[in-house]
């Protein structure tokens, strides 16, 4: 990884999505069970699991990134801000596309603001439907190619000036039909414009895929 990625992106991303605080929220609150985290970054999701969590296991190729949420957990801890024990938490440097976990083995995947970045998306989500126990649930939070228009032109344009800006983020990913061709049937969807991020990426999905 590079001293941007490592040491400047990380920092700049929190200060990009400062806004979707209470998204987070609304979406992690509801995990339950054994969680999978897939890209979870520097942690920023790490304050907001409940007791309806039984393990949270969150898996990151970035490294840098991995040791700042270690760094958070730490700090959550101290501060009594975490809902579970530390040694419910297990952080780990590997990849989505090759995930290192037995088939049928969780109960909620978490999607969060990754299927933008993750390069071989169609693998992840694959992964990730083996991963999860028959009946168990994606939480997605995702932001997505735009439904049409100038946005939708723009996103096009602006993607190759991005991706490396944003560390391989795309802006226009379409992650519903991405999970639906994985298997997943999605249970809940809201397709939203979210009024607290940068109109490029502002367009969003949130909600719930089933492993049937
Ligand atoms: C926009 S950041 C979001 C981080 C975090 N999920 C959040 O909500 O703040 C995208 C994340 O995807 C991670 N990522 C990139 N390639 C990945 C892969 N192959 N598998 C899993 N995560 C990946 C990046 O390292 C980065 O942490």
């Amino acid at each position: 990884m590079s001293f941007y990625e490592d040491k400047i992106f990380p920092y700049a991303l929190d200060i990009a999505l400062a806004g979707v605080k209470q998204t987070r929220i609304d979406v992690i609150s509801q995990a339950q069970g054994r969680v999978l985290e897939i890209g979870i970054g520097n942690g920023a999701n790490l304050p907001f699991y409940s007791k309806k969590a039984t393990e949270v296991v969150g898996i990151e190729p970035c490294s840098a990134m991995v040791d700042m949420a270690a760094e958070r957990l730490e700090k959550l801890a101290s501060q009594g801000e975490l809902a579970l024990e530390m040694d419910q938490y297990n952080l780990q440097v590997g990849s989505g596309e090759a995930l290192p976990y037995e088939n049928d083995s969780f109960d909620t995947a978490v999607a969060c603001l990754v299927f933008c970045t993750i390069p071989n998306t169609e693998i992840a989500a694959q992964e990730m439907y083996r991963v999860l126990k028959p009946g168990g649930k994606v939480l997605f939070f995702e932001h997505v190619q735009a439904s049409g228009g100038m946005k939708r032109t723009l996103q096009k344009l602006f993607n190759p000036i991005w991706k490396p800006l944003a560390c391989g983020c795309h802006l226009n990913r379409d992650t519903k039909s991405l999970f639906k061709d994985a298997g997943f049937r999605i249970d809940s969807i809201e397709e939203v414009d979210h009024p607290k991020m940068f109109p490029l990426f502002s367009s969003v999905i949130l909600g719930e895929a089933v492993k049937v």
